[in-house]
């Protein structure tokens, strides 16, 4: 790389999904490295509707790694990104690019600086899972702009210091964190359970009950968790463990009744474990509560559920119907239940694969 031209950019952009867990990540058993207290499973939702997109650069006339997410720059000197960056530049390898002209040896990594640039298009931290996402495209991209040859696996144990729930992100359909036993980590990573096409005719809708950012962090919230809640130890220790089995045999079959029933319980306790968290934390409002009830009354008047809520860190829905059917009759249920305010377009109410219902209440 010495002495050569500095006009040459290198860029590679990635889009990755958010995902939603099913049985929930909530408390870790080391924060710097993030490891977790429980085994976890999420689905990756459809790149079309909640994704990241990051374009990762690299040229010799950058003077610095900077950083800038939805067209404003931040700080990368955080831990989560310092770490995430240093794990990925000590296994980059060497890229000639004749082209343009550039040669980068494994070794001159250490030294160039990268610009990374990063969009979400849904609101990031109302619980949503942005970092899910954000993370997890930021390692691709760089894996790919730095031609690190490790699998799916190995990159997501490098998203996971990010953020914990990014590793889910890297695979598509069924994922599931493993814990893992190691001391430094090697061990906790995602493997994909099934692949989208496995169990095509869910529906996902995520009704935005408020796009606002939320109060507390997933990450404090989890720490506060684990220093007083006496339900998270028994949760992680005698239940998650039985309800992954159960869930993995329930996405294997196909099986809806066991799915929603297991996805409902696992975060109606995630919540629990929120209130019984001193001091206690409320991540759903009223409209949420009233979503709860209204899916529930509805999966008690039918002979088998028909569509499964989960909440993740904050009071948006997301609900997953049994079939395009079911989510025609959900969707017409919610605007029939949470009407929307006058001047909303109705263009946001969109029904697909992964749909989003906005300003649900
Ligand atoms: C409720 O992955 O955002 O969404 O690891 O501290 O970054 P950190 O937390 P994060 O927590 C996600 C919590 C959850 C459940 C889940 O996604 O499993």
């Amino acid at each position: 790389m010495a002495g050569e031209s500095k006009k040459w950019v290198l860029m590679v952009t990635a889009q990755t999904p958010t995902n939603i867990a099913v049985i929930k990540y909530w408390g870790k058993r080391d924060e710097t490295l993030i490891l977790p207290i429980n085994d976890s499973i999420s689905v990756t939702l459809d790149p079309e509707h909640l994704c990241t997109t990051t374009t990762v650069a690299v040229s010799p006339s950058f003077e610095s790694d900077r950083m800038w997410l939805n067209g404003k720059e931040i700080s990368l000197t955080g831990s989560r990104y310092q770490n995430c960056l240093r794990e990925i530049r000590s296994r980059a390898s060497d890229v000639h690019d004749e082209g343009k002209g550039a040669h980068i040896e494994k070794k001159d990594w250490e030294k160039l600086q990268l610009h990374i640039a990063s969009y979400n298009n849904f609101p990031t931290a109302a619980g949503l899972a942005s970092s899910a996402a954000g993370f997890a495209c930021l390692v691709f991209a760089l894996a790919k702009l730095m031609n690190v040859k490790e699998d799916r696996g190995k990159l997501s144990t490098i998203a996971r210091q990010g953020s914990g729930s990014a590793c889910r992100s890297l695979f598509g359909g069924f994922v599931k964190w493993i814990m893992g036993k190691d001391e430094n980590g090697s061990d906790s990573l995602a493997v994909q359970l099934v692949d989208e096409k496995h169990w095509d005719e869910l529906v996902i809708i995520i009704a935005v009950v408020s796009s606002r950012q939320k109060e507390t962090s997933s990450t404090s919230g989890m720490r506060e968790s684990v220093e007083t809640s006496l339900l998270l130890k028994h949760r992680a220790k005698e239940i998650v463990p039985r309800r992954i089995t159960q869930m993995e045999e329930a996405i294997k079959n196909c099986d809806f009744s066991s799915f929603a029933n297991l996805t409902c319980a696992d975060s109606n306790q995630f919540h629990a474990v929120c209130l019984d968290t001193s001091p206690p934390i409320f991540y759903m409002n009223n409209t949420s509560h009233r979503i709860i009830s209204c899916v529930e009354k509805w999966n008690h008047s039918e002979e088998t559920p028909q569509v499964a809520y989960t909440f993740d860190a904050g009071p948006n829905a997301v609900l997953i119907a049994r079939n395009r059917k079911t989510a025609s009759l959900l969707l017409q249920r919610m605007l029939f239940y949470f009407p929307p305010a006058p001047e909303t377009d109705l263009n946001n109410f969109i029904l697909g694969d992964n749909s989003i219902l906005r300003d649900a209440g």
